[in-house]
């Protein structure tokens, strides 16, 4: 017969088995994170006018839950930050107000909520500028028609106008008063979009930038005006409630650059000054370009070890290979995006092992309040 002392290690062990490392408790900062999995930024196309809408506080709220950290879609941080039709702002005071109820009710819930805060630079053209002026960039050179996500249209873009040394500082200052905005508006914190090939990577990859001033040539230049914004927001808003988002290893928008490990790490050593920012969020080179899945297995891996803060990956994640990540120490959090935005409920089926809802590429960007927006059934609805 079984005595005690031998059942309590076997019971103790069984429990383990069954932890689910996606779904243990994390501690970013100050923040009680109760899972680790991730909504990451998506936008939506549904502000109309760039004003966040109504609609928006279902589908936020939909994705909530209680100790869950969720990043916001891709959030203009100036009047020459935008570059698609119907993405939200955070520059204007009915922008500001807008956000309130969104960010309200993913708190109601007990969600986590950053603002993901982006320009654009040259992934735009005249239609979205003030005046009809050209796009800015770290660069004159134009970058090719792209096909949309629907893999028919064309989007087309206007030659970009580099921009001056003496006017970047007024660029930074566009990003560090839309972090106080965000903090105004209620949300946590915010995440620097310094990913595919926006402006912040026009600055930082060599394929791109060929300025010839203190923000071009070498990494240290071409990191500058990265580095200078998280500066100026960690300032701003305490360097405990800013994280970045890279894709060193992606080449969207002609953004490529000839050492994405040298570039990674250089970046990862230096998040680590200005009082050591929250996090770091980088995306996986498997994700070259959206659909794209390569095996590069710990690509991530230096720079995870060279950031002193919360590291986050993402791209291309599922329950297993999350799992995965967290159980290695990869990562502290894994970010989803597509399986979110079809998932409302993603964490309660990882937790169930239960069967996915399969996005709808067509509805990604559709500006509906409803439809590929709100309409994906939670589990309940559909068992
Ligand atoms: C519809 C859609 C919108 C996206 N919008 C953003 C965005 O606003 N900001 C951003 O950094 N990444 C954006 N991404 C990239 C996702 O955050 C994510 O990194 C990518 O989808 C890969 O992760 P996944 O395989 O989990 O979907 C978007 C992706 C999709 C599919």
């Amino acid at each position: 017969m079984e005595n005690r002392a031998d059942a309590e290690p076997q019971q103790e062990q069984a429990e383990k088995k069954n932890v689910i490392p996606l779904l243990t408790p994390y501690k970013m900062g100050s923040f009680n994170l109760s899972h680790r999995i991730v909504m990451g930024p998506l936008t939506r196309q549904r502000s109309y006018n760039n004003v966040p809408q109504p609609h928006a506080i279902l589908y936020y709220s939909q994705r909530s839950t209680k100790g869950g950290f969720l990043i916001s879609e891709a959030t203009g941080v100036s009047d020459t930050a935008q570059g698609f039709t119907h993405t939200p702002g955070i520059w204007t005071k009915e922008q500001v107000e807008a956000w309130k109820p969104i960010v309200d009710a993913v708190h109601a819930k007990g969600g986590i909520f950053f603002c993901q805060i982006w320009h654009v630079g040259r992934v735009s053209n005249q239609d979205f500028q003030p005046n009809g002026q050209a796009p800015i960039s770290s660069t004159d050179k134009p970058l090719k028609p792209q096909l949309r996500a629907n893999g028919i249209d064309l989007d087309q873009f206007t030659p970009p106008r580099q921009l001056s040394t003496d006017e970047i500082p007024q660029i930074v200052n566009d990003f560090r008063l839309a972090a106080r905005n965000a903090i105004e508006a209620g949300f946590d914190g915010v995440e620097i979009h310094g990913a595919h090939g926006y402006l912040i990577d026009q600055f930082i990859k060599d394929q791109v930038n060929d300025r010839t001033d203190q923000y071009g040539g070498s990494l240290e230049n071409r990191c500058r005006f990265a580095l200078e914004i998280v500066e100026a927001i960690s300032n701003e808003i305490g360097a405990h409630r800013v994280g970045i988002r890279l894709s060193i290893f992606a080449d969207y928008m002609e953004s490529g650059d000839s050492n994405p490990k040298a570039l990674g790490l250089y970046m990862a050593e230096s998040l680590n000054k200005y009082g050591g920012i929250l996090y770091c969020h980088m995306v996986e080179p498997r994700m070259k370009t959206l659909g794209e899945k390569f095996d590069t297995h710990n690509s991530l891996l230096p720079m995870r070890k060279a950031f002193n803060g919360t590291f986050l990956v993402a791209g291309g994640y599922g329950n297993e290979d999350g799992n995965i990540a967290v159980v290695e120490g990869y990562a502290d959090l894994v970010v989803y995006g597509r399986l979110f935005l079809a998932n409302p409920d993603l964490p309660k089926r990882f937790e169930l092992d239960a069967p996915l809802n399969k996005y709808n590429r067509d509805t990604f960007y559709i500006p509906d309040p409803v439809i590929g927006y709100t309409d994906y059934p939670f589990l309940e609805a559909t068992s």
